[in-house]
């Protein structure tokens, strides 16, 4: 069975436009969960642009699946997952100028600062997954480094047209990258971008473990929702409105 990692920036993406109380994503969370969720994913971003570490706090202790965190390899953040111990952190890159996260992380590159970074984790018991591009110098050496998973970024996949050569061709490299994860015995992990037309193929990748995925599920949840909460705003005014 596939794990699905319910990504619930977005609600609180949606609270902070306002800096107010609602959304709250711990309730979200607890609907995902509900929903069977099998993960609960959050990013707590160094600029804290929609997760904040309240957040992260509550959900710790309300969280009854797995609780994903994904975080930068900075200073500040890794001591607050050393504190935290989410059952595990997914090791992204970040800039603050990006809407999103947009590439893998470097891991040939700063090997061996992002290495260290993996054992500290560890040793407080988490499990960690990196997020690389399919490229294999790249998956190579995350495997090198003794990481608990690998999560493909599908990002380039989702980009291409739907069906199209270009897609085709991602999704060789995902297949490629996803072989030399799973002959490392490594746990194989995907996610971004991915919607519910795209999602299969992915989900397809022999010995895919776990799929993180949140823009596509909080638009879906927006749109399925809205006709019952102008139904129950209405109801409300009409009784206050019947009882002047
Ligand atoms: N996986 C990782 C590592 C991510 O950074 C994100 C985006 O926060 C996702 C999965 C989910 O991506 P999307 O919101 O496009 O489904």
């Amino acid at each position: 069975m596939i794990r699905l990692g319910v990504n619930i920036d977005h609600i609180a993406t949606l609270r902070q436009a306002r800096r107010t109380v609602e959304p709250d994503p711990v309730w979200a969370a607890a609907l995902a969960e509900l929903g069977g969720a099998d993960g609960i994913t959050v990013h707590l971003r160094e600029d804290r642009r929609h997760i904040q570490d309240r957040d992260v706090k509550v959900l710790r202790e309300t969280v009854h699946c797995k609780l994903n965190l994904e975080m930068a390899c900075s200073e500040e953040i890794v001591q607050f997952a050393c504190n935290i111990v989410p059952e595990q952190a997914t090791l992204v890159p970040e800039k603050r100028q990006e809407v999103t996260t947009e590439g893998g992380l470097d891991a040939a590159g700063q090997f061996s600062a992002i290495q260290s970074i993996v054992k500290r984790l560890q040793d407080k018991g988490i499990s960690v997954s990196l997020f690389l591009a399919p490229d294999l110098p790249q998956i190579e050496a995350g495997i090198k480094m003794k990481c608990d998973a690998v999560e493909i970024h599908t990002g380039a996949y989702a980009n291409a047209p739907f069906g199209s050569e270009a897609a085709e061709t991602e999704l060789r490299r995902i297949r490629s990258a996803a072989e030399i994860v799973n002959s490392a015995n490594v746990h194989l992990h995907a996610g971004h971008g991915l919607t519910y037309r795209n999602v299969a193929p992915a989900a397809a990748v022999p010995k895919m473990r776990e799929l993180n995925i949140g823009h596509s599920i909080i638009a879906r949840a927006l749109m399925t929702g809205l006709t019952d909460a102008v139904k129950e705003m209405k109801r409300l005014i009409n009784e206050a409105a019947n009882g002047r």
